[in-house]
């Protein structure tokens, strides 16, 4: 690090001058993104040293709060003014005018699909929703009452035990196949989970249906030859689907990114991104939101509610606040119009007034004004789930089958990025220094025995 790093390339550079040695050094901000983020590089750092031998400056980022760990050209998020947008598009115009797999291909592909380009994705993925029949006596394993997530977590990593070959990942066919395939059996193994927790017969794929037919067809088909999918529910699910599909770097997306950086398979990787979206603070909120609105129990119980949340002597307002925005999500916005159209259809869901009133009373009160939390996706969308029948604990499935899409797009852009290596974060080290191993075991066990004879 120099005067003449900041050469071309730079936009500008920072000076830096270490108290500790008087040495003064420029740190050239070589970053800069499309819609103007900026970085130093932190390798750079190291260079800033007391002793010539010693590692060097390294930044100390708990929970990766100012890291930027890739540079991605997928979702563009600008948490104050609560913008989303994936390659470019806004996502109120995909959730408006997209179909979730029209969506899927552009998050991969950085375009939007032509209309034979979309025939032949949907007709591969349509093509490969069945599962090994193996996985129906894999799933038969797990007790009546086993959470969904667990399940799902489980099945997706078990697939890759019946597709070895994935494991070559650097082949583009062996990626292409293992993304359709991923996306084609997320929803039967989802499909599957669901049937299996009530003690119903699996319902096979149906290949003239779309995506979210077929998947609606798989969870709730009983005696009838055909599967006629509510077209409100139907709608609802891919609006949903395309509002979860991506949502850059994330708790799961990392997870996702990391281990898949060790060049496992897709499967294992994106097994890796179920269990994080599976806590309560990720994916696993839209489940907390309803426990705590039956909690709550009624409109009346809000603001005591409240007062517990910011005492700490409740759990977290669940649905509300955001790492990145800090203003409304806008995929909550929208989600809040879609339960109006829902609710039209099955009738008002009995706890939404308790949802509103939360809301209402939260945006009025100092605590959370300061600390910008707003709605975030998942305060409206387990109502929703719920008036489509969907059990409370399979909310987060729904929202893992959707975010397949997103995990395996920035899977492939981590892949093909040649600046990535193995995910391998550094650390402040402060344990003890380096001390003798005295006598053995059984020495200090009788050292031990000793002291407590007193003697
Ligand atoms: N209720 C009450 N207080 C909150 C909440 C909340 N939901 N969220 C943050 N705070 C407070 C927090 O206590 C802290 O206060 P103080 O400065 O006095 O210590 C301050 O706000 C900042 O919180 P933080 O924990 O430093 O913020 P974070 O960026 O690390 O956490 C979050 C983000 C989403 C984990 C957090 O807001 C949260 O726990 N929300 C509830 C769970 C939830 O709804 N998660 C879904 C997120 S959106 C979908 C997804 O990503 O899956």
């Amino acid at each position: 690090m120099s005067k003449t790093d900041t050469a071309a390339t730079a936009t500008g550079a920072l000076d830096i001058t270490d108290t500790r040695t008087g040495k003064q050094y420029t740190a050239a901000i070589l970053e800069k993104g499309t819609e103007g983020d900026t970085a130093v590089r932190a390798t750079d750092l190291r260079a800033i040293k007391v002793e010539a031998d010693e590692f060097g400056l390294m930044t100390y980022d708990p929970a990766f709060m100012n890291t930027a760990s890739c540079k991605s050209a997928i979702t563009f998020i600008d948490g104050d003014k609560g913008i989303l947008r994936y390659r470019g598009y806004p996502i109120e115009q995909l959730a408006e005018k997209a179909s979730f797999l029209e969506v899927a291909w552009l998050l991969r592909h950085g375009e939007l699909p032509t209309q034979p380009e979309y025939d032949k994705w949907v007709h591969d993925i349509t093509y490969h929703t069945y599962v090994h029949e193996n996985i129906k006596t894999f799933l038969g394993g797990f007790r009546y009452d086993a959470h969904p997530m667990s399940m799902l977590c489980s099945t997706v990593a078990a697939l890759s035990s019946f597709y070895p070959s994935a494991k070559n990942i650097m082949d583009p066919a062996e990626r292409e196949i293992s993304i359709v395939r991923l996306l084609a059996k997320m929803p039967t193994l989802a499909a599957f989970i669901y049937r299996h927790g009530k003690g119903l017969p699996f319902i096979y794929p149906d290949n003239d249906l779309s995506y979210t037919e077929n998947f609606l067809s798989m969870v709730a088909r009983m005696t009838e030859a055909k599967y006629e999918a509510s077209p409100v529910f139907n709608r609802a699910l891919e609006v949903l689907f395309i509002l979860h599909a991506d949502h850059e770097q994330n708790c799961s997306t990392s997870a996702v990114r990391a281990v898949g950086s060790s060049q496992v398979d897709p499967f294992s990787a994106i097994a890796a991104g179920v269990a994080a979206l599976y806590g309560p603070l990720h994916g696993g909120a839209n489940e907390q939101v309803l426990r705590m609105i039956e909690h709550i129990g009624h409109p009346k119980n809000v603001p005591g509610f409240i007062d517990e949340v910011k005492s700490g002597k409740s759990q977290r307002l669940m649905g509300f606040g955001h790492r990145v925005y800090k203003s409304y999500d806008p995929r909550a916005k929208i989600v809040k119009q879609l339960a109006d159209e829902v609710f039209k259809q099955v009738g008002m869901d009995k706890d939404l007034e308790i949802a509103l009133e939360l809301e209402r009373v939260a945006l009025s009160d100092d605590y959370f004004v300061q600390r910008k939390l707003y709605p975030n996706v998942d305060f409206y969308t387990g109502l929703i789930y719920r008036s489509m029948a969907f059990p409370t604990e399979f909310f987060t499935v729904l929202f893992a089958v959707a975010r397949t899409a997103g995990w395996l797009a920035q899977w492939e852009e981590m892949l093909l990025d040649k600046e990535q290596k193995i995910a391998r974060p550094r650390q402040i080290y402060v344990g003890p220094a380096e001390r003798r191993y005295e006598g053995s075991l059984e020495y200090r066990k009788g050292a031990e025995l000793g002291k407590r004879k007193g003697g």
